[in-house]
């Protein structure tokens, strides 16, 4: 074995990656049809009577997930905004997010003028820890956001009962789990509300890009107003060259409507979703299987129940002590090198992100609540490396690779800890 890539020797794989995100004919065909038609937007006007690819979008990812109602927003943060507001949350709530995950989760509650109340996460799952969020409600919170996070579903058989309990909504916060099932359905549906991110990064996307799934049809009205500015779809017939939304009137509401090209990607894109989930969990089967032969790694638990787990980043822990006092950064940089792909770390915990801290903006009216510090959180910063989900459309020689790259550098790892901050 040569010595380690970040230090002069001979990487572990040279090959290319499958990139991401992937294009298909249907895709391409599909907005070249969106480009000529007339109509980019859901508030264009009328062309040709037939349903707006916002609506077919709606329409095919309500009945993937097996729920009734499906609005397509802007992006995930937006859809988050619109489900609390739709659900009531406003100036002064406080609503339960994890002390792990994207930031805007949290952005999403202050920017809706509400208290985001972070709580730790389950040290196995990744995802919100039952007890800490029993332990932060108060006479204010209003609701959980549960995140199922990176390669895990959240612990739902103590979460549903849990937000029943104390009368607050659950909103399954799904960005990173399009198509992930529990007990015979489909993550997002289990909740007053899920929501998604079709950002450029996530397993189904449209560059930019959300949506949120409900049951219920006066809150998916409510939300669909919330995302088009107040405005709501015209029921009756509309001529060609007229508009088909109009006002609604019924409260505070922002533009954040997906655009006509970006629900036409989703829509054909969605075709490809359950083969390429079905792909990507058979390589991160392969890979653990691996490295555990390796031995030395551990890997995220799902929740009792899951009958079907996605992957959007694939979490390794480090647990052997050849990796002690080696910063989880060098380790990242270490594989990125082995490997020509981009390796990190988990997110940072909450309470750390600087765009969350209180007097930061004008703009914010609250400031998060930590009720706790975030310990398995901080430690999930240091002792994880994360795999891009793309990774896992590459094929068998690929995931052999990928293992050798965790071997050497574990090999290695003394060197790491001689040379930290080298490599960089
Ligand atoms: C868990 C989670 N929630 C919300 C978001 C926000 O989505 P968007 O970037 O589309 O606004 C993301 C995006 O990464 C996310 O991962």
């Amino acid at each position: 074995m040569s010595g380690l890539a970040l230090f002069g020797g001979t990487p572990v794989h040279r090959q290319a990656w499958p990139q991401w995100p992937q294009s298909t004919l249907t895709c391409e065909r599909a907005l070249l049809t969106v480009m000529r038609s007339g109509r980019w937007s859901v508030s264009g006007l009328e062309t040709d009577a037939s349903p707006t690819w916002d609506q077919r979008f709606a329409e095919a990812f309500a009945h993937y997930n097996g729920v009734r109602h499906c609005v397509p927003t802007a992006n995930g943060t937006s859809a988050l905004m619109a489900a609390m507001q739709a659900l009531g949350i406003g100036a002064g709530d406080e609503v339960i997010v994890p002390g792990l995950t994207w930031v805007a989760c949290a952005s999403a509650v202050l920017a809706i003028n509400a208290v985001p109340v972070i709580v730790d996460i389950d040290p196995a799952s990744l995802c919100l820890a039952p007890h800490a969020v029993e332990a932060a409600i108060s006479p204010r919170t209003r609701a959980i956001m549960v995140v199922h996070l990176y390669n895990a579903i959240a612990d739902l058989d103590a979460l549903l009962p849990l937000a029943r309990r104390h009368g607050l909504h659950l909103i399954e916060d799904c960005a990173q789990a399009h198509g992930a099932q529990w007990r015979g359905r489909h993550v997002g549906t289990l909740g007053a509300v899920g929501t998604f991110s079709m950002q450029n990064g996530k397993v189904l996307t449209s560059g930019e890009g959300g949506a949120c799934i409900c049951d219920d049809p006066d809150l998916a009205a409510r939300i669909f107003r919330l995302r088009a500015d107040g405005r709501q779809r015209v029921t009756d017939t509309v001529p060609s060259g007229y508009m088909t939304l109009e006002e609604g009137g019924q409260g505070f509401a922002q533009n954040a409507c997906l655009s006509e090209p970006q629900a036409a990607i989703l829509l054909s894109r969605l075709e490809d979703l359950d083969h390429e989930n079905a792909q990507r969990a058979r390589q991160a089967q392969r890979l653990r299987q691996l490295l555990e032969e390796i031995g030395g790694f551990a890997f995220q638990q799902t929740a009792e129940g899951t009958e079907r787990t996605t992957l959007y980043h694939f979490p390794v822990r480090l647990e052997g002590p050849e990796f002690e006092g080696v910063a989880i950064a060098q380790v990242c940089r270490a594989l990125s090198a082995e490997l020509g792909c981009w390796v990190h770390p988990p997110y940072p915990p909450m309470d750390r992100f600087a765009v969350l801290a209180p007097g930061h903006s004008q703009r914010l009216l609250t400031a998060p609540r930590v009720p706790q510090p975030l310990l398995c959180a901080q430690a999930a910063h240091r002792q994880h490396v994360m795999l891009a989900h793309w990774l896992f459309l590459a094929d068998d020689q690929a995931m052999a690779h990928v293992a050798q790259a965790f071997a050497k550098v574990k090999e290695h790892a003394h060197e790491l800890r001689a040379r930290q901050g080298e490599g960089q």
